[in-house]
């Protein structure tokens, strides 16, 4: 039987991904695409990310159009996502004893304060344009926060992570001088607040990485500089793409909605839903560092493929009722928005503790909501999710 296949670039693709996939997922684990294959179901999806025979794609995306030298080139060579092996496995140590649960835990109480601040700002005007308004701008504190950037820098910050966005998407000959400028200043701004917490350091994660020891080993300069944009640009787009994602599942699941509003203490599986429900991420590609045979198809070493994390959330071996937004839902397997593997999201948890605060506090301010507009997608990009979403409020007793 014929593999199904999909076109990744085909804008009705795009407008409705999750037909798409359960389609093609009906018919089999895999289906072809332009680019290589897209894995669909859990288990497979699942194996793909654990198998140490794929490699993350890297800088070949760079190197197809071109690009081999340069400060995007060097940069895309620094960062923990594009290592592997022992090199991998060293960094993720290093910055896992600076990245804990209690600096997570330390950022709660600021961001429901930012949460209640943001909507102060528009709560009386019965709607808002949400990405603006909230989505944007409540990741950009947190990682502020996090990282011990004064208020006052941070929409800079936010303008050259939005440039550096440029560089994972399709644009990057084009856009390759923007997308330099802008990693060259949020360079320059890291160095300077580095150099300023050797000095006097304080309760971020940029002194505690300074401080990160381990058997005399320690980050290098250029690896603390490339730790710390990361962790900058890391942190913002996809929690900014997976709280409009989560308000766009609510709008079509009212009931929902109010269902978090009485009870605010669901929190916790509701943002596990969404993330499962509605990911702002498409997955990580992988390459095949050698020939393969994964469930009898052979896989010449070199095919991309993309383990698709919107598509093995929605598996019905795995998750009954698939379709349907279940705040109330326990997952019996993890949800695969973060990825797997070796390489799972560094951030996890702080995205997590983001959606747990943030959403309640939004169902039971905005009380019930309504779209106010078409909703306006982010096309053709691996981070995905509304980049335009107008919403009316009623306001509620909170
Ligand atoms: C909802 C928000 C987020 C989503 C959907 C998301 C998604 C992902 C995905 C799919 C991967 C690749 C996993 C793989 O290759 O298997 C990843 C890796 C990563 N993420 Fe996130 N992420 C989010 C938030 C964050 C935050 C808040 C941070 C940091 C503050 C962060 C930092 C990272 C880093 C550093 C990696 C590379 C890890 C490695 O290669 O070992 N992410 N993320």
């Amino acid at each position: 039987m014929r593999a199904p296949s999909i076109d990744l670039l085909d804008p009705a693709y795009d407008a409705d991904i999750h037909t798409a996939h359960r389609r093609a997922r009906e018919r089999s684990w895999y289906a072809t695409t332009p680019m290589g294959i897209i894995v669909l179901r859990h288990a497979e999806v699942l194996g793909v990310l654990r198998d140490r025979r794929w490699r993350e794609q890297g800088r070949d995306a760079l190197e197809s159009v071109g690009i081999t030298s340069g400060p995007l080139w060097e940069w895309l060579g620094q960062i923990m996502a594009t290592q592997e092996g022992e090199d991998h496995a060293r960094l993720r140590r290093l910055v896992s004893q600076a990245f804990t649960p209690r600096q997570v835990e330390r950022l709660r109480p600021m961001m429901r304060r930012t949460a209640h601040a943001l909507l102060d700002a528009v709560i009386g005007d019965a709607g808002c344009e949400f990405v603006s308004a909230f989505a944007a701008p409540y990741p950009v504190h947190v990682i502020g926060e996090l990282i011990g950037v004064p208020a006052t820098d941070l929409d800079r910050f936010h303008g050259w992570c939005s440039d550096l966005s440029l560089a994972f998407g399709p644009g990057i000959a084009s856009e390759r001088e923007r997308i330099e400028s802008a990693l060259g200043d949020l360079s320059d701004y890291v160095d300077a607040l580095l150099a300023e917490r050797r000095h006097v350091p304080g309760p971020d994660l940029t002194s505690a990485l300074i401080e990160v020891e381990e058997q005399g080993d320690r980050l290098s300069a250029a690896e603390l500089r490339a730790m710390v944009t990361v962790l900058i640009f890391g942190g913002q787009d996809t929690t900014q793409c997976q709280l409009a994602c989560a308000i766009s599942a609510f709008l079509d699941s009212p009931e929902q909605w109010r269902l978090l509003a009485e009870r605010p203490a669901l929190a916790a599986s509701a943002a596990e839903e969404v993330l499962r429900y509605e990911p702002a991420g498409s997955g990580a590609p992988r390459v095949a560092t050698e020939d393969l045979v994964v469930n009898g198809l052979e896989i010449p070493g070199g095919t991309v493929a993309l383990p698709s994390g919107p598509a093995a959330n929605r598996d019905p071996a795995v998750y009954p009722d698939p379709d349907r937004l279940d705040i109330t839902r326990q997952h019996a397997e993890p949800q695969l928005t973060f990825g797997g593997g070796a390489h799972y999201c560094l951030g996890a948890s702080l995205a997590r503790a983001e959606l747990q605060e943030a959403l309640p506090i939004l169902a039971g301010r905005l009380g019930e909501i309504g779209s106010a507009g078409p909703i306006e997608w982010r096309r053709r990009a691996l981070i995905r999710g509304p980049v335009h979403l107008p919403l009316a409020f009623a306001g509620g007793p909170a």
